[in-house]
């Protein structure tokens, strides 16, 4: 059976990125039916709307989205609905994309590349699974208006709603639970119950939850705290599992441990698995078309499609151990590069996983 595949590039890098990425699963010869669409700024240009009628219905009809990035400064005067970002909020939403898996994941190669000693993040290997489809993101209502009450009323104000619900809550909770019981047995709950209604109700939730896996070791920590252990002992963390905005902050933040947000992949999947896939870093517009590119957090993203929803885990490993023993023969783009190492380009780096791929027949890694 073939599965379809939408590939949405993006802005910025997006397409340099995704042209490796796309030369890589080919190689794999598996059988895939690739289709391409505009998304974000460049949907904008073509058709005057960042998610068009075309490609949210095409994500929709296809076994799994690859999705390079969206978004350039120019369009910051749009109005909001029309930003780029509203095509990736967008395809969360009609998709039901809600469980977000961000795997930071330190490669011996780069231990350098880190902002932080190289002993606190040799070897390190943690999953944040952020909520994706609900709290201050989504919740409603939202806008701007004349205060009524506050410290100024009669004053313009703006407000958004923070806000998750019980089943939303569980099921992320289940999906978290589930990754923990997978890999070391450890799950940290990120909230800020001491001050929010909101993160008080979640961290009841998860609580109850851990009921149903007495064999998960189960803490929770305020996010101020979180943000700070994450720098001081990143590898005292399994999985991560905490909501939307908390999630966005901290996923950033340990990308940086492993020395560059250029290798990190992500998953955002629905309840039955179904995927978009997309490298945790952005557009990049600044370095867009000089084809300077990592394109290995997309590449290690097209893995985890194979992994997560295509159940091609030999293809995945594969993948996944091509790109370490690119990284092992020395070649690096520019963000992870270092004394002593080869410069190389998104297509030369993208060349030498092809080929690394079609000599390699699959060796098990310890990517997630
Ligand atoms: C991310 C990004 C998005 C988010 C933006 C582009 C809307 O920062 O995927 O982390 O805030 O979720
Ligand atoms: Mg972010």
């Amino acid at each position: 059976m073939s599965h379809k595949i939408a590939v949405l590039p993006g802005d910025g890098i997006g397409p340099e990125i995704i042209e490796q990425a796309v030369r890589v699963l080919q190689v794999l010869e598996l059988p895939l039916e690739l289709e391409t669409a505009p998304v974000g700024g460049a949907a904008y240009e073509a058709s005057g709307h960042p998610l068009p009628e075309a490609t949210l219905n095409l994500a929709k009809a296809a076994d799994a989205v690859l999705f390079g990035a969206v978004g350039d400064w120019k369009y910051d005067k749009l109005d909001r609905p029309l930003r780029p970002e509203q095509a990736i909020l967008g395809l969360r939403k009609h998709l039901g994309l809600f469980a977000n898996l961000r795997p930071a994941l330190c490669y011996a190669e780069l231990t350098h590349a880190s902002s932080l000693k190289p002993e606190l993040v040799a070897g390190l290997d943690i999953l944040i699974i952020r909520e994706l489809t609900g709290d201050i993101y989504f919740g409603q209502p939202r806008g701007r208006r004349t205060a009524t009450d506050g410290h100024f009323p009669g004053a313009e104000e703006a407000f958004d709603t923070m806000r998750y619900s019980r089943p939303e809550i569980e099921r992320i909770a289940h999906v978290a639970f589930q990754a923990a019981r997978r890999r070391r047995g450890k799950l940290t709950s990120v909230d800020k119950a001491n001050v929010l209604e909101t993160f008080q109700f979640w961290k009841d939730v998860v609580t109850e939850v851990h009921a149903q896996y007495p064999d998960v070791q189960l803490d929770h920590l305020y996010v101020d705290n979180a943000a700070m252990q994450l720098v001081k002992a990143p590898k005292a963390f399994d999985v991560i599992v905490t909501g939307n905005m908390f999630g966005d902050i901290l996923s950033d933040e340990a990308a940086m441990l492993t020395g560059s947000i250029g290798m990190l992949p992500s998953a955002s999947l629905d309840r039955d698995n179904k995927g978009l896939y997309e490298p945790s870093h952005g557009s990049a517009p600044d370095i867009a078309g000089q084809g300077v590119a990592n394109p290995l957090a997309t590449i290690l993203s097209a893995a985890m499609m194979l992994r997560y929803t295509l159940q091609q885990a030999e293809a995945a490993d594969r993948i996944e151990s091509a790109v370490q023993q690119v990284l092992a023969a020395g070649l690096r783009t520019g963000d992870i590069w270092s004394e002593g190492c080869r410069r190389v380009g998104t297509r030369e780096m993208g060349d030498a996983v092809v080929q690394a791929v079609k000599a390699g027949t699959s060796k098990t890694t310890t990517q997630s």
